[in-house]
């Protein structure tokens, strides 16, 4: 396993120690998330939980986890999942694995969300991962030039690309598509947020700001704990 694997695994099984049974628990998407729900299933605590993505969704079940519908089960006690990048005040950028719409409308059904990465995710400014943006799939050439426009008004002068595997467009579990936009530093990233939510035809972006009330980062000396 790589120094990044072992840390990522580190840190989901130090969240997993957070979970208490009888918890609605938010299972994250992605291969640090992944470590996690193996360590929760492996508790076999009684909890119910509500996925982030068919992915997520498809592994707890494989490992015996319950999984209910977001909104079937009332306010998620604890979300955790990872992360693309950790700035300041724990700000994020997510959305790596194109589930950032579903993870957003998880974290902001839960009371608590934790945050989990190996020691690289870390960074002073949010910016170096190219930020996605989950947009519907009609006119989104449009969309894609307002989005340079709203990129604009923030000083940021990246053209924004569409996600493409295997010579397709990657579609969301909503059936959206994903642009990433290359900011290189976000300076002011509520007010990125808030010029890319008012484009019609953008459904979410990946900032998640002021939704981390902790992060478990994995390190080569350890699990570090970080509060906003
Ligand atoms: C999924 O859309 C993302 O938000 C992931 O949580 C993020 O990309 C981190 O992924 P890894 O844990 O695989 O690095």
């Amino acid at each position: 396993m790589s120094d990044a694997d072992t840390q990522k695994r580190a840190a989901g099984e130090a969240a997993a120690g957070l979970v208490e049974p009888g918890m609605l628990v938010g299972l994250g998407t992605g291969s640090t998330a992944a470590w996690f729900v193996r360590a929760l299933a492996e508790r076999k605590l009684g909890v119910t939980c509500v996925a982030t993505s068919t992915a997520t969704a498809e592994l707890a079940t494989s490992l015996g986890l319950t999984v209910a519908e977001l909104g079937d089960t009332g306010e998620i006690d604890l979300t955790v999942d990872g992360a693309d990048e950790i700035g300041p005040g724990l700000s994020l950028i997510k959305g790596g694995g194109a589930a950032l719409l579903r993870e957003k409308l998880v974290w902001e059904a839960s009371r608590h969300c934790v945050v989990i990465a190996d020691a690289a995710k870390r960074v002073p400014r949010l910016g170096q991962f190219p930020l996605p943006i989950e947009v519907v799939a009609f006119g989104h050439k449009t969309t894609a030039l307002r989005i340079c426009d709203a990129l604009g008004e923030c000083d940021i002068g990246a053209a924004p690309r569409l996600r493409v595997r295997d010579g397709q467009p990657v579609r969301t579990d909503g059936g959206n598509l994903i642009y990433d936009a290359a900011c290189g530093r976000i300076e002011e990233p509520a007010v990125l947020a808030a010029a890319l939510k008012s484009v019609t035809g953008v459904v979410d972006h990946g900032l998640f700001l002021d939704l981390a009330d902790l992060a478990l980062v994995g390190t080569a000396d350890g699990v570090l704990r970080l509060e906003p």
